[in-house]
């Protein structure tokens, strides 16, 4: 999608199932809304959505289907006010598989509809894998953001995530040639994905070196921030280190660690009841939503567009 996203969006990202986008997101989007934001929250996981079990609502009147369809123009027609304060949903689409995965001129309308959504932040929680309706959105939001947990699948698959975000973007600059072919990873290929950045940039530069200057503004300019949940000490955050490590050497892509959040069973117990009332009612001062407080705060300060509209 050519049509990027307005800079107050943050898209919330992993690759792997469980690992706690949905918590994450909710949790930042609870502290923006505690620290003065209006947030809108959106279901990202077209297909699998359950944004809005989490936050306590068992049917939601209206979904990103009826923009889909056409029955809305805009998104604020089917904002749903949350229990959390400022926070509104944007509930993800039901079963039909056709609007589970929408076309990329109905993706490109739900971005650009998002440009004129009168809110602070925008959070985007993301599904699972790398299918493209996910990719695509995570590139289209300006601010993008990666949750691990310390387990080493789940560093794979961010690795893996991130990667396929990034062939993903570069993929979309090339016009038809074999490397596009061989970034888009058709089932059909015999020759496997470049596996480095270098690789690449070497194939650019013989395919199609008009492009070339293009491709490394891309790979630049993709910047990720990432948060290891789940964390049982400190050296788990040692997990963020390894994927940033990796992101450099193999992809040129900067990985800035965000913090870390710790298990915590009252997200276990919240998520049991799906009463959103218990995260509001956790002590902030402790655990795994305070570890939240301190990256929610961070990011606030440090995102000019967040700052300009501080109270
Ligand atoms: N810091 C934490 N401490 C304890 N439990 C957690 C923590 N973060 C998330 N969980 C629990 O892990 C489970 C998975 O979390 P969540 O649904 O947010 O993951 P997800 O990455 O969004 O999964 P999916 O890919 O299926 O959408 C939930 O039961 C959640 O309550
Ligand atoms: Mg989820």
């Amino acid at each position: 999608m050519k049509q990027d996203m307005p800079s107050f969006a943050w898209a919330v990202g992993g690759g792997k199932g469980g690992v706690g986008k949905s918590w994450i997101s909710l949790g930042l989007a609870y502290w923006f809304g505690r620290l003065g934001r209006d947030v809108v929250i959106m279901d990202g996981d077209l297909g699998g959505a359950n944004l809005h079990t989490m936050l306590g609502i068992r049917i939601p009147g209206r979904t990103l289907d009826d923009f889909l369809l056409r029955k809305v123009e805009t998104l604020d027609e089917i904002l749903i006010p949350t229990n959390l304060s400022r926070v509104k949903l944007i509930a993800g689409g039901s079963e039909l598989p056709s609007l589970a995965n929408p076309n990329y001129a109905q993706k490109t309308r739900v971005v650009r509809a998002m440009k004129s959504l009168p809110t602070d932040v925008m959070l985007v929680d993301l599904g699972a894998g790398i299918g493209l309706n996910t990719l695509d959105f995570f590139l289209a939001c300006p601010n993008k953001m990666v949750v691990i947990t310390p387990q080493p699948t789940s560093i794979q698959n961010a690795y893996g995530f991130i990667k396929a975000a990034l062939f993903r973007k570069i993929s979309r600059i090339i016009t038809p040639t074999p490397l596009k072919g061989l970034l888009d990873a058709r089932p059909n290929d015999e020759q496997p994905p470049p596996s480095s950045i270098e690789e690449i940039l070497e194939e650019v530069s013989i395919s199609a070196p008009e492009v070339l200057d293009e491709v490394r503004q891309a790979v630049d300019d993709l910047r990720i921030r990432l948060i290891v949940n789940m964390s049982a000490n400190s050296r788990d955050v040692k997990a963020g280190n390894v994927i940033q490590g990796v992101c450099r050497r193999f992809l040129s892509v900067e990985v800035e660690i965000l913090g870390s959040v710790p298990r915590d069973s009252r997200v276990e117990r919240w998520s049991a009841t799906m009463d959103p009332g218990s995260l509001v009612t956790q002590d902030p001062d402790n655990g795994a939503l305070k570890s939240l407080y301190e990256i929610a705060y961070a990011l606030l300060r440090d995102i000019p567009t967040l700052e300009k509209n501080a109270a």
